[in-house]
């Protein structure tokens, strides 16, 4: 028997108390103060307000029981160091990044967007709808339709084609086979990634199998793409390639988000939280939601800042020198070849 999905609202209708800019949604406080806190649409009252993609509301995730217990995600405290839960709030549109350094709570987070694990208390959100008390069936639905993600180990299946790799998804989700492929071609044609269709994960080079793997997260048209560290394996220029194709994809709306330790990444965001021990110190909007992302509003300006690009590729070729085991890893992996056809940031 096939479960029911509870009913999934289409972005754009609201219901009661559940819609609206973060801190009126009548569920709990905001964190602390942001700048990305959208400010009330003035809009009269029959204009349908966006559901956010992301509402996590008083969300806290401990791991273990006793001594041994670790909270990982636990939002403020109060007086006396009860958590309060996180507050995150991310709109359709946005691109975010989430920083904080080893241990800050971010692949938690990420799995817990991702509904990849629940939550220990505290209510998730996703697209307007509570995935809190659906079964791992539902769940297992809702992350092919809804979440597109992408890791820094690409994860692509070893002896399969790109093209195969991208059609995965959409079988799973019963897409019948002629229109699979052209999905799957459309896809594959945003990163620039055609003419490499029938290779397979080995013949590519690290950048490649990263725009592989962003093309199978996009097949499905989810309600975003939730990276972690999807530069973490790459060098700066297939880190540049990479970063160009999801900017362009957010410039089409397309809602992103993004974990990675350097600011270098994170410059691209629209919007920068950072995680430390679990809560959120900083939340910084960097660009409108509602605009281009940084790197497409003044692609000048942007790139003279990136000059240090430049000083880390040169590091990483002296650590390749020195390291064996790494020489070793990319032996045989071709040398990343430019993108011929570029993301149009539309399919
Ligand atoms: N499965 C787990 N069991 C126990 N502790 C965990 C588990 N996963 C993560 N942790 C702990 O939770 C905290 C946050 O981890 P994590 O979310 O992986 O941080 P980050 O991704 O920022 O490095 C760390 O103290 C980590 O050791
Ligand atoms: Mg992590």
């Amino acid at each position: 028997m096939t479960p029911r999905l509870p009913s999934l609202r289409r972005r754009g209708q609201v219901s009661p108390g559940e819609s609206g800019p973060p801190g009126e949604s009548g569920l709990a406080p905001e964190g602390p103060p942001s700048q990305s806190v959208v400010p009330p649409p003035s809009a009269p009252a029959h204009v349908p307000v966006p559901v956010p993609v992301v509402q996590l509301r008083r969300v806290v995730k401990t791991y273990g029981m006793g001594d041994a217990v670790v909270h990982a995600l636990t939002g403020p405290t109060d007086a006396e160091g009860r958590a309060l839960g996180l507050d995150l709030t991310v709109q359709a549109g946005d691109f975010v990044a989430i920083m904080g350094s080893s241990g800050s709570g971010k692949s938690t987070l990420m799995n817990i967007v991702g509904c990849l694990d629940a939550p220990t208390s505290g209510r998730y959100l996703l697209d307007g709808v509570d995935v809190g008390n659906m079964d791992e069936q539902q769940l297992s639905l809702v992350r092919n339709r809804k979440v597109g993600f992408v890791f820094q180990s690409f994860n692509l299946v070893p002896r399969m084609t790109a093209l195969d790799q991208i059609e995965l998804p959409l079988a799973y989700a019963g897409v019948k086979p002629e229109q699979r492929r052209r999905r799957a071609l459309a896809a594959l044609s945003l990163v620039g990634m055609l003419d490499r269709a029938g290779h397979r994960p080995n013949e590519l080079s690290g950048g490649q199998q990263q725009r592989i793997a962003v093309a199978r997260a996009l097949v499905m048209t989810p309600s975003m793409l939730l990276a972690d560290e999807p530069t973490g394996n790459l060098d700066s220029h297939s880190t540049d390639e990479l970063l160009a194709i999801i900017d362009r994809l957010n410039a089409a709306r397309r809602t992103v988000v993004l974990i990675t330790h350097e600011d270098e990444v994170a410059r691209h965001a629209k919007r920068v939280v950072r995680l430390v021990d679990g809560r959120i110190v900083s939340d910084v909007r960097q660009a409108p939601l509602s605009g281009l992302p940084p790197a497409l509003t003044d692609p000048d300006g942007f790139a003279q800042h990136s000059s240090h690009l430049a000083a880390r590729d040169a590091r990483a070729s002296a650590d390749e020198a020195r390291t064996e085991t790494r020489t070793e890893t990319r032996a045989g992996v071709p040398a990343a070849t430019p993108t011929e056809t570029r993301a149009d940031g539309a399919d």
